[in-house]
């Protein structure tokens, strides 16, 4: 199914795997291997790739970007990562408030907030996780949950700045689960609350042309028929984007356009 005007992006999400050298040996092989994905694809590697994968991709459709920074524009915050920098480092997108962001690094939504603010300034595209706990979900609090999170993470943006917004719809239960992904219609429902709840929070016309990835044990076996779904508009991928097979087999699929 074609997505009305969206385009179809799939982000691998590295996390802390790969060395610079490891990086850039699978993006060679990547770049040739991905020439005719219908997709568009990005990358989410660590802060050390950044540079090497920004110079490796030129001439590529492929785009890199970090998994996280920090919310002010530069300071004394030892250890930290400011948007300018990857900006300079050749990043174009960034993932912000990743459940694991939240759970082991304490992050809350109003931090995420001034992340996303400060990265649309700096000219960085934002890519918002968010999704509930296997309790909330039993709990019938998911919709709720939802709404709160784009709610408190995108409070006093400008929605014509929010255009080229992504978000990841990643339920918490199902990252790194293994056979735990959501089911396609559970995706799809999740998705269509997101998109509801953007069209009151910003306008429709912007809301209609949002990107909402779904991630979460995605592999080669249920990517095609969870972007089937009209309002998954790509995939945020952890596992299965570190093996190249199986990477290229998920970038390569045409199922969902054909
Ligand atoms: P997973 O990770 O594909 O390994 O479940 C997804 C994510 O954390 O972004």
């Amino acid at each position: 199914m074609i997505h009305s005007q969206r385009p179809c992006i799939i982000t691998g999400n590295w996390k802390m795997y790969k060395t610079i050298q490891e990086s850039i040996d699978f993006v060679k092989k990547l770049i040739p291997l991905s020439a005719s994905s219908p997709s568009k694809i990005f990358l989410a590697v660590p802060f050390t790739s950044i540079q090497p994968l920004a110079k490796e991709v030129v001439g590529s459709p492929i785009l890199i970007g970090a998994q996280n920074m920090n919310d002010a524009s530069e300071g004394a915050f030892t250890g930290e990562v400011a948007a300018r920098m990857l900006r300079d480092a050749g990043a174009t997108f960034v993932i912000l408030g990743h459940s694991e962001r939240r759970r082991l690094f304490k992050e809350d939504n109003a931090f995420i907030n001034r992340k996303v603010k400060r990265a649309i300034v700096e000219g960085l595209r934002p890519v918002l996780c968010l999704g509930e706990t296997r309790e909330e979900r039993d709990e019938n609090r998911t919709a709720e949950v939802l709404s709160t999170q784009l709610k408190e993470c995108l409070a006093g943006i400008e929605p014509k700045s929010l255009v080229n917004l992504i978000v990841a719809y990643e339920p918490i239960w199902a990252i790194g689960a293994g056979n735990q992904s959501a089911s396609p219609e559970i995706a799809q429902d999740a998705h269509l609350i997101c998109r509801k709840f953007l069209s009151e929070l910003l306008t429709p016309e912007i809301a209609e042309q949002i990107v909402i990835q779904y991630g979460g044990s995605v592999t080669p076996k249920n990517a095609s028929d969870l972007l089937k779904q009209p309002d998954i508009d790509g995939l945020l991928i952890g596992g299965a984007s570190l093996s190249l097979e199986s990477f290229v087999e998920i970038v390569n699929d045409r199922s969902h356009i054909d």
